[in-house]
C-alpha cells in the first residue's frame, strides 16, 4: 500500500484545455487501483445526467451569447450534482475519486478569465460542494503558446477563446496554486507518461 492513505480522498486534475487531463485521469486511476484502492474517475462539467446536459449547453456554439454569470451558474449546477451524487457517496464508501476539473476551474476560467468576482465564485463553490474541497489538486501547467498549437479546427465554445483569455486563465491558476498548499503544479510539457509517472510518485503509488 502507499504511504499516503488515499481511501476516501478526492484528487482533482486541473489545467487549461489540451493539457492531457482526460488521458491522464484513467492512467492515474490505474496506478492508484494497482496500489489496492477502489477508484472512481469523473469529470466536470458532466459526471451526472444533469451535468452532461449542462455541458452540452456550456460548450455549444448555439450559446455564443451566454452571459458569464449564466455560464458560472451552469458550471455550479453540474458541480452540485456531481459532488452530491457521485463524489460524496464514493468518498463515503472509502473509494478514491479522481476528477478531471473541480472548484479551481471556475476560479480560473470564470474568475480570472471572465472577470467574475472571486469571492462570489468561492461562495458558490462552497454552496455547490457543501464545502468539500479536493484533498490534492494537480495543476497540469502548459504555456499558452503550446496549448494553442495543440488546438485543432473543431473547437467548442470555450476552446475558441483567444490568447489573452488563456493567458489570464493560466496566470490565475498559477496564482491560486501559489496560495494553496493542496495544489501541486506539474510540468505538463513533458510526455504524458512522464506526467502520469510524476503524479503517481507524488501520490506514492
Ligand atoms: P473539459 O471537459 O476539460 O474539456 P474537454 O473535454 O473539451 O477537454 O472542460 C470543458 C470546458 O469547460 C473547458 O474549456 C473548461 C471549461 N470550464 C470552465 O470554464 N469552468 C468550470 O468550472 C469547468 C468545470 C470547466
Amino acid at each position: 500500500m502507499a504511504e499516503i492513505d488515499l481511501s476516501g480522498k478526492l484528487i482533482a486534475l486541473e489545467g487549461l484545455d489540451f493539457t492531457g487531463k482526460s488521458s491522464l485521469a484513467p492512467r492515474i486511476a490505474a496506478r492508484i487501483r494497482a496500489a489496492g484502492y477502489t477508484v472512481v474517475t469523473s469529470r466536470e462539467p458532466g459526471g451526472t445526467p444533469v451535468g452532461e446536459r449542462a455541458r452540452e449547453i456550456l460548450l455549444s456554439h448555439d450559446q455564443d451569447g451566454l452571459l458569464p454569470l449564466s455560464e458560472l451558474l451552469l458550471f455550479m449546477v453540474s458541480r452540485a450534482e456531481h459532488t452530491h451524487k457521485v463524489i460524496i457517496p464514493a468518498l463515503g464508501a472509502g473509494e478514491t475519486v479522481v476528477t478531471s476539473r473541480y472548484r479551481l476551474s471556475s476560479l480560473a476560467y470564470q474568475g480570472y478569465g471572465r472577470g467574475i468576482d472571486l469571492d462570489l465564485i468561492r461562495t458558490l463553490n462552497d454552496a455547490a460542494t457543501g464545502g468539500r474541497k479536493a484533498d490534492i489538486t494537480f495543476l497540469i501547467d502548459v504555456p499558452v503558446e503550446i496549448v494553442l498549437s495543440r488546438r485543432g479546427a473543431d473547437l467548442d465554445r470555450i476552446e475558441q477563446e483567444g490568447i489573452e483569455f488563456y493567458e489570464r486563465v493560466r496566470s490565475g491558476y498559477l496564482e491560486l496554486a501559489s496560495g494553496d498548499p493542496s495544489v501541486e503544479v506539474i510540468d505538463g510539457t513533458l510526455p504524458l507518461d512522464r506526467v502520469s509517472e510524476e503524479i503517481a510518485r507524488r501520490l506514492s503509488v
